[in-house]
């Protein structure tokens, strides 16, 4: 099997001229308008809630402060309040629609999840301007329009829809060309159909829009986000235990709230659907470090790894499948991915398998749950540490682990975990990036400082499989940027390994 990933140069070209558009927004009015939403609607959706609308209000307030600050009246510490005060509501009001479509649309069935960001967008400043909140602006179409265009292309992405690409192009050659070429606002034909709409439905429209954005949150609230309850999943509950103790744990419900108990009276929580089995330790050393890490980054973790990916000219699936392929899961087999993430590599098993997911990081977990329902998939999660899993010994058909161990603090006891929880005979598979991806991109990234001043360069663990492993499997790929690691568990007991070890260089094939 190839592990070396072909570039692809039209894909890279097109990465690269949409990557530029976007570049472009920021300084070129007529492409911003359409830039802009699209920016924003992906932004809010990636962040919580409260730090979403946070993190916009600044991006609106301080260039705006930066770079207008001729405007700022000096005449006298009240003038300059009052003119602080409206660039801040003004500010508000331009983030609000953003905050709602955040809020309403994950609850939205399908396309018309791509609705509230346009409807409020013409709601909110309509019914500002009819309450005289500052100095909000005539409302056209336009803005329904431009603001649809923007939450269809997040959702398409969001979706992984090839269709992507062909409305984002359509979009902006024909709507965009149209506006840069004759403005709306500049009435040049004798018949401007735009004009002639805004001048007849005006605030019908508006008015219109708040009704339907009032209709849209009802119906949301009453559509809460559907999660299983852990009492209905016997099969997966028969093999959890404690991670400290090794006791079997059943589920308890309180006031509502479902946790997992032991005999001995250890608990463990489940929050948003998902069991709780970190203790304080788990999140020092290095794993407290990288894992502040995630914490920050886990809505732009999917995104920057796809936009990484496209714009070195990979092809995803490819990408994807030049370590999941190694793997021997069929349906019905039970697999267990350690440090799941948002659960990428769960797209690349075959359908009817019964998924598990573990990680240290609840904003990467959450994610991950935004995934699956998004695919339409279902997977048992939990918060805990790869070092001490929760489940009980030979619970799996398939164990693997994907891209974390590199900067675990003890990757031995993980790797121990893997095998124990493991069936017999399985093979397991440990794949991570090289020193040579970790120095050339990571060291000179963002965050960059945290991958500087190692003890030691990452070098794959080979050295720490227990020497009783069968078939023990080191390739290096992608350019020598990435290493997969396979052994398989004796099928019975845990004889003395009779297979050599090998080593083998990328564009190798199993
Ligand atoms: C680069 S991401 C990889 C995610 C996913 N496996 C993938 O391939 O997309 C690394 C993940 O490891 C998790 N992680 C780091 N230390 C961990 C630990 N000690 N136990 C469990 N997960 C850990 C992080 O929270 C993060 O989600």
């Amino acid at each position: 099997m190839p592990t070396n990933i072909q570039s692809s140069r039209r894909v890279q070209i097109v990465a690269w001229a949409v990557a530029s558009l976007f570049v472009l927004g920021f300084f070129f009015n007529p492409v911003g308008v359409w830039t802009g939403p699209i920016m924003g609607v992906w932004f809010v959706g990636t962040q919580k809630l409260r730090r979403g609308f946070l993190w916009m209000i600044a991006f609106g307030v301080i260039p705006s402060l930066i770079f207008g600050w001729r405007k700022i009246p000096l005449t006298g510490p009240e003038q300059a309040l009052h003119y602080l005060g409206w660039t801040l509501l003004a500010a508000v009001l331009g983030v609000l629609p953003f905050t709602f479509h955040r809020l309403v649309s994950p609850r939205l069935p399908g396309f018309l999840s791509t609705l509230p960001l346009s409807l409020a967008a013409v709601a909110i400043p309509s019914l500002a301007l009819a309450l005289h909140i500052g100095a909000a602006s005539m409302i056209r179409p336009s803005t329904f329009l431009i603001f649809w265009f923007a939450a269809t292309i997040v959702w398409l992405w969001n979706q992984e829809s090839r269709a992507t690409k062909f409305v984002f192009a359509a979009g902006f050659i024909v709507v965009g060309g149209f506006r840069l070429f004759r403005p709306f606002s500049d009435v040049a034909l004798p018949i401007n159909l735009v004009r002639v709409g805004e001048l007849l439905i005006g605030a019908t429209f508006s008015w219109i829009c708040l009704g339907a954005a009032l209709f849209l949150s009802v119906w949301a609230l009453f559509r809460p986000i559907k999660q299983r309850s852990w009492a209905s999943r016997p099969e997966t509950i028969a093999r959890l235990q404690s991670p400290f103790t090794g006791e079997p744990l059943h589920v308890v419900s309180e006031q509502g709230r479902e946790a997992l108990v032991s005999s001995t009276g250890e608990r463990f929580p489940v929050r948003n659907g998902i069991p709780a089995f970190l203790k304080p330790e788990d999140l020092t050393g290095d794993n407290g470090k990288y894992n502040h890490l995630y914490q920050v980054i886990g809505g732009f973790y999917d995104d920057t790894q796809r936009i990484f990916i496209a714009l070195k000219g990979f092809n995803r699936d490819v990408y994807f499948r030049s370590y999941m392929s190694l793997l021997e899961a069929k349906p019905g087999d039970s697999v267990l991915e350690t440090s799941v993430g948002t659960g990428l590599n769960f797209k690349y098993l075959p359908r009817g398998v019964q998924l598990s997911g573990l990680d240290l990081s609840p904003e990467m977990l959450a994610n991950c749950q935004n995934n699956l329902r998004r695919w339409q998939m279902d997977a048992d999660l939990y918060l805990g540490n790869a070092e001490s899993l929760p489940f009980a010994d030979s619970s799996f058909d398939v164990v693997f682990h994907v891209g974390g161990i590199n900067f675990f603090n003890d990757r031995a006891k993980a790797i121990r975990e893997m095998i124990r929880v493991a069936k017999p005979g399985s093979l397991l598979l440990i794949a991570d990036e090289t020193e040579k991806h970790v120095k050339q991109i990571y060291e000179k990234g963002p965050g960059g400082h945290l991958y500087k001043n190692r003890k030691e360069p990452v070098s794959a663990p080979i050295d720490l499989v227990p020497p009783e492993m069968q078939e023990i499997h080191l390739e290096i790929g992608r350019t020598g940027e990435w290493y997969m690691l396979t052994f398989r568990k004796p099928a019975a007991g845990l004889g003395r390994n009779k297979n050599a070890n090998s080593t083998k260089q990328e564009g190798s094939s199993r």
